[in-house]
């Protein structure tokens, strides 16, 4: 995979694809140009046969500080209401493929947005989650206010939202908002072990998985529970449900077709 990117570095590690923010001048803060890379190379991760799983990650210190408050500094609302810049969150949100936020240092604001837009978010030990935009005059713009309240419930949300106050990884941990904590030292290793794990299971029922999942935040129980009913049954069309079921009965390992 050899892109020309400015401010990503995007590999791949056999079914893996890796997109790895690289700005480090600016810890990674998310301008228009980055996000505009980023959302090109998520979707053509996501177009990629060969890929099963996508991690999105940042340096040992900064996943991202946020949103480029340089670049925003002297905006005016009109500015902002006819920018494309915070679409770009929503173009994550709509990648098919399992994305995983693998987080070190830095996450904060739009980071943070950015990181719980992906479908988990792992962390090292040493990074610090936070919604910072209250010291800056605004709000969070790019999902916070929504997304970390159904993360990690409202008292908590308020908290961090109202205050700015960052929190550590254990802390992001016990709230929810991240699903392990690995050590700094193996952090990546962990990550792509993890992202690999995922990548290599079966490809349909993945996105099925996944489109369930998200359906619990953007509908009724009832609605949920009909589309996983829909998704589950439609599974059984797929020769991979056929592989996998007859490979448990005959105690071996399934081969999976993606179909
Ligand atoms: N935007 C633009 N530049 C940023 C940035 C950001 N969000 N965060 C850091 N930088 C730049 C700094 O300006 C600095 O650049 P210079 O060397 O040219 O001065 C460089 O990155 C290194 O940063 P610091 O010197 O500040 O590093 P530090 O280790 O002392 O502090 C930090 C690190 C605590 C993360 C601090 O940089 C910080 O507070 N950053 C801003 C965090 C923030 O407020 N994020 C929210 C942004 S608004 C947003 O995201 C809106 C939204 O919801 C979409």
């Amino acid at each position: 995979m050899n892109e020309a990117y400015a401010h990503l570095i995007v590999s791949r590690q056999g079914r893996v694809g890796i997109a790895q923010l690289n700005r480090p001048q600016a810890l990674n803060a998310l301008n228009s140009e980055l996000m505009s890379e980023l959302v090109h190379a998520l979707q053509t991760l996501d177009a990629d046969e060969g890929i099963g799983c996508i991690v999105v990650t940042g340096s040992e210190k900064a996943f991202a500080a946020g949103a480029d408050i340089k670049q925003m500094a002297d905006a005016t609302v009109v500015d902002m209401m006819g920018s494309p810049f915070l679409g770009y969150w929503d173009a994550v949100q709509r990648i098919a493929k399992p994305v995983v936020a693998a987080v070190s240092g830095y996450c904060l604001g739009g980071g943070c947005e950015l990181a719980m837009l992906c479908d988990l978010i792992v962390a090292a030990e040493t990074a610090q989650f936070g919604q910072p935009e209250i010291n800056l005059g605004v709000i969070p713009g790019a999902g916070g206010t929504q997304r970390l309240t159904r993360a990690v419930g409202k008292s908590v949300a308020m908290d961090m939202i109202l205050t700015g106050r960052r929190i550590s990884a254990q802390e992001a941990l016990g709230f929810g908002l991240v699903s392990r904590v690995f050590p700094a030292s193996s952090f990546l290793e962990d990550s792509l072990a993890l992202a690999a794990e995922i990548a290599a299971k079966a490809p349909v029922a993945l996105r099925m998985a996944k489109e369930s999942v998200n359906r619990a935040f953007e509908s009724s129980l009832a609605e949920g529970i009909l589309f996983e009913r829909c998704a589950f049954n439609l599974l059984f069309s797929t020769e991979d449900q056929k592989e996998g079921m007859a490979a448990f009965v005959e105690k071996r390992k399934p081969s999976w077709q993606g179909k």
